[in-house]
Protein backbone atom coordinates (compact mmCIF):
# COMPACT_ATOMS: atom_id res chain seq x y z
CA UNK A 1 0.00 0.00 0.00
CA UNK A 2 1.09 3.87 -0.90
CA UNK A 3 2.58 5.72 2.28
CA UNK A 4 0.45 9.20 1.94
CA UNK A 5 3.79 10.48 0.96
CA UNK A 6 4.25 8.01 -1.81
CA UNK A 7 0.94 9.10 -3.23
CA UNK A 8 1.67 12.66 -2.51
CA UNK A 9 4.88 12.33 -4.76
CA UNK A 10 3.20 10.79 -7.07
CA UNK A 11 0.92 13.06 -7.75
CA UNK A 12 3.59 15.92 -8.03
CA UNK A 13 5.33 13.50 -10.89
CA UNK A 14 2.50 13.33 -12.61
CA UNK A 15 1.88 17.34 -12.33
CA UNK A 16 5.55 17.78 -13.63
CA UNK A 17 5.07 15.39 -16.17
CA UNK A 18 1.81 17.63 -17.56
CA UNK A 19 3.98 20.85 -16.82
CA UNK A 20 7.06 19.49 -18.72
CA UNK A 21 4.53 18.22 -21.61
CA UNK A 22 2.67 21.45 -21.79
CA UNK A 23 5.88 23.38 -22.36
CA UNK A 24 7.32 21.36 -24.53
CA UNK A 25 4.41 20.89 -27.16
CA UNK A 26 3.88 24.51 -26.91
CA UNK A 27 4.78 26.79 -30.28
CA UNK A 28 7.61 28.52 -29.56
CA UNK A 29 6.71 32.33 -28.83
CA UNK A 30 6.93 34.96 -31.51
CA UNK A 31 9.36 37.38 -30.59
CA UNK A 32 10.56 35.54 -27.64
CA UNK A 33 13.79 36.93 -26.81
CA UNK A 34 12.80 40.54 -27.51
CA UNK A 35 9.71 39.37 -25.40
CA UNK A 36 12.16 38.84 -22.74
CA UNK A 37 14.46 41.47 -23.18
CA UNK A 38 11.70 44.38 -22.25
CA UNK A 39 10.44 42.77 -19.35
CA UNK A 40 13.70 42.31 -17.84
CA UNK A 41 14.86 45.95 -18.64
CA UNK A 42 11.33 46.80 -17.30
CA UNK A 43 12.19 45.15 -13.85
CA UNK A 44 16.05 45.96 -13.68
CA UNK A 45 14.97 49.95 -14.20
CA UNK A 46 12.34 49.91 -11.57
CA UNK A 47 14.69 48.01 -9.24
CA UNK A 48 15.69 49.58 -6.08
CA UNK A 49 14.19 52.80 -8.07
CA UNK A 50 11.54 55.55 -7.39
CA UNK A 51 9.03 52.72 -7.83
CA UNK A 52 10.66 50.14 -5.78
CA UNK A 53 7.28 47.87 -6.30
CA UNK A 54 6.42 45.86 -9.17
CA UNK A 55 3.22 44.33 -10.11
CA UNK A 56 2.28 41.65 -12.80
CA UNK A 57 -1.13 42.62 -13.86
CA UNK A 58 -3.09 39.88 -16.14
CA UNK A 59 -5.98 40.62 -17.91
CA UNK A 60 -8.42 39.28 -20.68
CA UNK A 61 -9.16 35.34 -21.19
CA UNK A 62 -7.14 33.23 -22.96
CA UNK A 63 -8.04 31.35 -26.13
CA UNK A 64 -7.43 27.65 -26.98
CA UNK A 65 -6.62 27.16 -30.69
CA UNK A 66 -8.28 24.23 -32.30
CA UNK A 67 -6.05 24.79 -35.46
CA UNK A 68 -2.46 25.56 -35.85
CA UNK A 69 -3.30 27.51 -39.19
CA UNK A 70 -6.07 28.64 -36.31
CA UNK A 71 -9.19 29.50 -37.99
CA UNK A 72 -11.47 28.69 -35.15
CA UNK A 73 -10.61 28.46 -31.16
CA UNK A 74 -12.51 28.20 -28.04
CA UNK A 75 -12.59 31.50 -25.70
CA UNK A 76 -12.89 32.18 -22.15
CA UNK A 77 -14.71 35.14 -21.10
CA UNK A 78 -13.12 38.44 -19.52
CA UNK A 79 -13.60 41.90 -21.06
CA UNK A 80 -10.56 42.87 -19.31
CA UNK A 81 -12.17 45.55 -17.56
CA UNK A 82 -10.83 44.51 -14.61
CA UNK A 83 -7.20 44.32 -15.07
CA UNK A 84 -7.04 47.32 -17.07
CA UNK A 85 -8.43 49.28 -14.18
CA UNK A 86 -6.83 47.89 -12.02
CA UNK A 87 -3.75 48.32 -13.61
CA UNK A 88 -4.52 52.63 -13.55
CA UNK A 89 -4.58 52.38 -9.36
CA UNK A 90 -1.75 50.62 -9.36
CA UNK A 91 0.61 53.40 -11.28
CA UNK A 92 -1.43 55.87 -9.22
CA UNK A 93 -0.35 54.23 -6.38
CA UNK A 94 2.97 54.29 -7.51
CA UNK A 95 3.48 50.73 -8.33
CA UNK A 96 5.08 49.79 -11.89
CA UNK A 97 2.79 47.54 -13.66
CA UNK A 98 3.75 44.84 -16.34
CA UNK A 99 0.58 44.73 -18.13
CA UNK A 100 0.34 40.78 -19.59
CA UNK A 101 -3.24 41.22 -21.10
CA UNK A 102 -5.28 39.28 -24.10
CA UNK A 103 -4.97 41.38 -27.39
CA UNK A 104 -7.99 43.49 -28.08
CA UNK A 105 -9.37 43.58 -24.69
CA UNK A 106 -9.75 46.50 -22.64
CA UNK A 107 -6.73 49.11 -21.77
CA UNK A 108 -5.88 51.14 -19.21
CA UNK A 109 -6.68 54.82 -19.45
CA UNK A 110 -8.51 54.14 -22.72
CA UNK A 111 -11.27 51.47 -21.01
CA UNK A 112 -14.21 53.51 -22.55
CA UNK A 113 -12.87 53.09 -26.20
CA UNK A 114 -14.08 49.25 -27.07
CA UNK A 115 -17.68 50.45 -26.19
CA UNK A 116 -18.14 53.90 -27.97
CA UNK A 117 -16.77 54.85 -30.95
CA UNK A 118 -13.38 56.44 -31.36
CA UNK A 119 -14.41 58.52 -34.31
CA UNK A 120 -17.23 59.94 -32.08
CA UNK A 121 -14.26 61.93 -30.32
CA UNK A 122 -12.79 63.78 -33.05
CA UNK A 123 -14.08 65.93 -36.15
CA UNK A 124 -12.56 67.50 -38.82
CA UNK A 125 -12.20 71.43 -39.00
CA UNK A 126 -12.62 73.76 -42.08
CA UNK A 127 -8.77 73.54 -43.05
CA UNK A 128 -9.01 69.82 -42.78
CA UNK A 129 -7.20 69.21 -39.31
CA UNK A 130 -8.73 67.10 -37.12
CA UNK A 131 -9.26 67.84 -33.30
CA UNK A 132 -11.04 66.49 -30.10
CA UNK A 133 -14.81 67.63 -30.21
CA UNK A 134 -15.10 69.86 -27.13
CA UNK A 135 -17.70 66.99 -25.44
CA UNK A 136 -15.44 64.89 -25.19
CA UNK A 137 -12.44 67.26 -24.82
CA UNK A 138 -11.98 66.68 -20.70
CA UNK A 139 -11.78 62.99 -20.65
CA UNK A 140 -9.39 62.37 -23.46
CA UNK A 141 -6.97 65.10 -22.15
CA UNK A 142 -6.80 63.16 -18.94
CA UNK A 143 -6.61 59.72 -19.99
CA UNK A 144 -3.46 61.02 -22.75
CA UNK A 145 -1.91 63.16 -19.65
CA UNK A 146 -2.05 59.82 -17.13
CA UNK A 147 -0.96 57.60 -20.20
CA UNK A 148 2.08 59.51 -21.16
CA UNK A 149 3.05 59.94 -17.51
CA UNK A 150 2.54 56.02 -16.59
CA UNK A 151 4.40 55.24 -20.11
CA UNK A 152 7.54 58.07 -20.00
CA UNK A 153 7.40 57.91 -16.40
CA UNK A 154 9.06 54.02 -17.22
CA UNK A 155 5.35 52.58 -14.95
CA UNK A 156 3.58 51.16 -17.50
CA UNK A 157 4.69 47.88 -19.64
CA UNK A 158 1.79 46.40 -22.11
CA UNK A 159 2.82 42.63 -23.07
CA UNK A 160 -0.08 41.29 -25.60
CA UNK A 161 -1.21 37.39 -25.38
CA UNK A 162 -3.84 35.53 -26.97
CA UNK A 163 -3.77 31.62 -26.46
CA UNK A 164 -2.91 30.16 -23.68
CA UNK A 165 0.56 28.58 -25.04
CA UNK A 166 1.49 32.40 -25.45
CA UNK A 167 0.28 33.71 -21.66
CA UNK A 168 2.02 30.94 -19.74
CA UNK A 169 5.07 31.26 -21.57
CA UNK A 170 5.32 34.71 -20.80
CA UNK A 171 3.67 34.37 -17.28
CA UNK A 172 6.75 32.21 -16.50
CA UNK A 173 9.31 34.86 -18.38
CA UNK A 174 8.08 37.64 -16.42
CA UNK A 175 7.69 35.61 -13.11
CA UNK A 176 11.38 34.39 -13.56
CA UNK A 177 12.70 38.28 -14.36
CA UNK A 178 10.64 39.07 -10.85
CA UNK A 179 12.17 37.05 -8.82
CA UNK A 180 15.06 38.59 -7.61
CA UNK A 181 13.21 41.39 -6.39
CA UNK A 182 11.95 38.83 -3.40
CA UNK A 183 8.99 40.16 -1.84
CA UNK A 184 8.29 43.51 -3.48
CA UNK A 185 7.00 41.99 -6.53
CA UNK A 186 2.87 41.19 -6.56
CA UNK A 187 1.65 39.16 -9.07
CA UNK A 188 -2.51 40.14 -9.60
CA UNK A 189 -3.81 37.01 -12.30
CA UNK A 190 -7.04 38.66 -12.82
CA UNK A 191 -6.79 36.82 -16.73
CA UNK A 192 -9.67 34.17 -16.98
CA UNK A 193 -7.28 31.10 -18.25
CA UNK A 194 -8.35 28.15 -20.08
CA UNK A 195 -8.82 24.87 -18.41
CA UNK A 196 -8.53 22.61 -20.74
CA UNK A 197 -6.38 22.92 -24.10
CA UNK A 198 -5.55 21.04 -27.43
CA UNK A 199 -1.80 19.75 -27.23
CA UNK A 200 -0.05 21.30 -30.35
CA UNK A 201 1.08 18.05 -31.55
CA UNK A 202 -2.19 16.39 -31.66
CA UNK A 203 -3.73 19.73 -33.13
CA UNK A 204 -4.97 19.52 -36.84
CA UNK A 205 -2.69 21.44 -38.90
CA UNK A 206 -5.29 22.89 -41.44
CA UNK A 207 -8.80 24.07 -41.15
CA UNK A 208 -11.14 21.72 -39.91
CA UNK A 209 -13.28 20.50 -42.23
CA UNK A 210 -17.07 20.38 -41.59
CA UNK A 211 -18.07 17.29 -44.21
CA UNK A 212 -16.98 14.89 -41.72
CA UNK A 213 -19.58 15.05 -39.68
CA UNK A 214 -19.75 15.39 -35.56
CA UNK A 215 -16.31 16.96 -34.55
CA UNK A 216 -14.95 14.54 -31.94
CA UNK A 217 -12.38 16.29 -29.38
CA UNK A 218 -9.80 15.32 -26.75
CA UNK A 219 -8.79 18.43 -24.60
CA UNK A 220 -6.34 17.84 -22.25
CA UNK A 221 -6.12 19.92 -18.56
CA UNK A 222 -4.05 23.14 -18.36
CA UNK A 223 -1.78 22.40 -15.03
CA UNK A 224 -2.74 24.91 -13.09
CA UNK A 225 0.22 27.08 -13.08
CA UNK A 226 -0.77 28.62 -9.93
CA UNK A 227 1.19 26.43 -7.05
CA UNK A 228 4.52 26.70 -9.20
CA UNK A 229 4.71 30.20 -9.42
CA UNK A 230 4.12 30.26 -5.49
CA UNK A 231 6.67 27.29 -4.92
CA UNK A 232 9.49 28.18 -7.78
CA UNK A 233 9.08 30.87 -10.27
CA UNK A 234 8.87 33.28 -7.65
CA UNK A 235 8.34 31.79 -4.26
CA UNK A 236 8.57 35.78 -2.34
CA UNK A 237 6.42 37.26 -4.97
CA UNK A 238 3.08 38.08 -2.74
CA UNK A 239 0.32 36.37 -5.36
CA UNK A 240 -2.97 37.38 -5.21
CA UNK A 241 -5.36 34.95 -8.11
CA UNK A 242 -9.16 35.45 -8.63
CA UNK A 243 -11.90 33.02 -8.41
CA UNK A 244 -14.93 33.69 -10.49
CA UNK A 245 -18.29 32.05 -10.20
CA UNK A 246 -21.49 32.03 -11.35
CA UNK A 247 -23.33 30.21 -8.25
CA UNK A 248 -22.54 32.05 -5.29
CA UNK A 249 -23.31 29.51 -3.40
CA UNK A 250 -19.93 28.04 -3.65
CA UNK A 251 -18.10 31.05 -4.52
CA UNK A 252 -16.35 31.04 -0.98
CA UNK A 253 -15.75 27.76 -0.61
CA UNK A 254 -14.29 27.57 -3.63
CA UNK A 255 -11.75 31.00 -3.03
CA UNK A 256 -11.04 29.77 0.40
CA UNK A 257 -10.14 26.36 -1.04
CA UNK A 258 -7.78 27.82 -4.12
CA UNK A 259 -5.89 29.69 -1.34
CA UNK A 260 -4.94 26.75 0.54
CA UNK A 261 -4.17 24.34 -2.46
CA UNK A 262 -2.44 27.13 -4.39
CA UNK A 263 -0.84 28.95 -1.14
CA UNK A 264 -2.09 32.31 -2.56
CA UNK A 265 -1.68 34.60 -0.15
CA UNK A 266 -4.93 36.31 -1.25
CA UNK A 267 -7.75 35.27 -3.38
CA UNK A 268 -10.28 37.78 -5.05
CA UNK A 269 -14.17 36.10 -4.72
CA UNK A 270 -16.13 37.56 -7.82
CA UNK A 271 -19.96 36.86 -8.96
CA UNK A 272 -20.14 36.93 -12.79
CA UNK A 273 -23.17 39.18 -12.56
CA UNK A 274 -22.19 41.64 -9.48
CA UNK A 275 -18.56 41.89 -10.12
CA UNK A 276 -18.52 45.72 -11.26
CA UNK A 277 -20.02 45.82 -7.89
CA UNK A 278 -18.87 43.68 -5.37
CA UNK A 279 -15.64 41.37 -4.48
CA UNK A 280 -14.58 39.42 -1.66
CA UNK A 281 -11.01 39.40 -0.47
CA UNK A 282 -10.27 36.37 1.35
CA UNK A 283 -7.16 35.76 3.44
CA UNK A 284 -5.98 33.35 6.19
CA UNK A 285 -6.89 36.01 8.52
CA UNK A 286 -10.66 36.52 7.19
CA UNK A 287 -12.78 37.82 4.49
CA UNK A 288 -13.78 41.31 3.66
CA UNK A 289 -16.56 42.72 1.25
CA UNK A 290 -15.07 45.23 -0.96
CA UNK A 291 -17.79 46.94 -2.53
CA UNK A 292 -18.72 50.03 -4.97
CA UNK A 293 -19.97 52.97 -2.74
CA UNK A 294 -22.79 56.45 -2.67
CA UNK A 295 -19.39 58.47 -4.55
CA UNK A 296 -19.42 55.87 -6.97
CA UNK A 297 -15.96 54.64 -6.69
CA UNK A 298 -14.57 52.06 -8.72
CA UNK A 299 -14.69 48.62 -6.74
CA UNK A 300 -10.94 48.72 -7.97
CA UNK A 301 -9.97 51.61 -6.39
CA UNK A 302 -11.12 50.77 -2.62
CA UNK A 303 -9.49 46.64 -4.09
CA UNK A 304 -6.02 48.21 -4.81
CA UNK A 305 -5.98 49.73 -1.98
CA UNK A 306 -6.58 47.65 0.64
CA UNK A 307 -4.13 44.91 -1.44
CA UNK A 308 -1.77 47.38 -1.33
CA UNK A 309 -2.02 47.35 2.60
CA UNK A 310 -1.54 43.56 2.95
CA UNK A 311 1.60 44.04 0.18
CA UNK A 312 3.42 46.81 2.73
CA UNK A 313 2.67 44.20 5.61
CA UNK A 314 3.88 41.21 3.92
CA UNK A 315 6.76 43.07 2.84
CA UNK A 316 7.72 44.14 6.27
CA UNK A 317 7.20 40.69 7.85
CA UNK A 318 9.66 39.01 5.25
CA UNK A 319 12.22 41.53 6.13
CA UNK A 320 12.00 40.55 9.88
CA UNK A 321 11.69 37.03 8.91
CA UNK A 322 14.71 37.82 6.42
CA UNK A 323 17.00 39.75 9.56
CA UNK A 324 15.88 36.79 12.49
CA UNK A 325 17.34 34.37 9.79
O1 LIG B 1 -12.38 41.10 -17.33
P1 LIG B 1 -13.70 41.45 -16.70
O2 LIG B 1 -14.84 41.35 -17.67
O3 LIG B 1 -13.65 42.80 -15.99
O4 LIG B 1 -14.00 40.34 -15.58
C1 LIG B 1 -13.09 40.14 -14.56
C2 LIG B 1 -12.97 38.65 -14.20
C3 LIG B 1 -14.33 38.16 -13.73
C4 LIG B 1 -12.52 37.84 -15.40
C5 LIG B 1 -11.89 38.57 -13.05
O5 LIG B 1 -12.31 39.32 -11.96
C6 LIG B 1 -11.68 37.10 -12.61
O6 LIG B 1 -12.39 36.57 -11.80
N1 LIG B 1 -10.64 36.46 -13.19
C7 LIG B 1 -10.32 35.02 -12.97
C8 LIG B 1 -11.27 34.18 -13.77
C9 LIG B 1 -10.94 32.71 -13.74
O7 LIG B 1 -10.39 32.19 -14.66
O8 LIG B 1 -11.22 32.09 -12.64
P2 LIG B 1 -10.94 30.51 -12.39
O9 LIG B 1 -11.74 30.15 -11.24
O10 LIG B 1 -11.15 29.67 -13.61
O11 LIG B 1 -9.36 30.47 -12.06
C10 LIG B 1 -8.87 30.85 -10.79
C11 LIG B 1 -7.41 31.32 -10.89
O12 LIG B 1 -6.59 30.28 -11.38
C12 LIG B 1 -7.24 32.54 -11.78
O13 LIG B 1 -6.47 33.51 -11.07
C13 LIG B 1 -6.48 32.01 -12.99
O14 LIG B 1 -5.52 32.97 -13.45
C14 LIG B 1 -5.80 30.75 -12.46
N2 LIG B 1 -5.73 29.65 -13.42
C15 LIG B 1 -6.87 29.15 -13.99
C16 LIG B 1 -6.80 28.07 -14.85
C17 LIG B 1 -5.53 27.51 -15.13
N3 LIG B 1 -5.41 26.47 -15.96
N4 LIG B 1 -4.42 28.01 -14.55
C18 LIG B 1 -4.50 29.05 -13.71
O15 LIG B 1 -3.47 29.51 -13.21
Amino acid sequence: MDSPGGAAAEDQQEFAGRVKSFFESAPPLVDGENVSKKIAGFISRNRGGEADRVVCVTSGGTTVPLEQRCVRYIDNFSSGHRGATSTEYFVKAGYAVIFLHRRGAYQPYCRYLPEDSFLDFFEVTEGSAIRVCESHAKEVTRAIRDYRAAVDGGLLLKVPFTSIFEYLQILQIVAGSMKPLGSFGMFYLAAAVSDFYVPWESMAEHKIQSAGGPLDMRLAPVPKMLSLLRKEWAPMAFCISFKLETDSDILLKKADMALRKYGMHVVVANELSTRKKEVVVVTDTGKVKVRTDEQHREVEEKLIDLLIEQHSHYIEESEKDAVNG
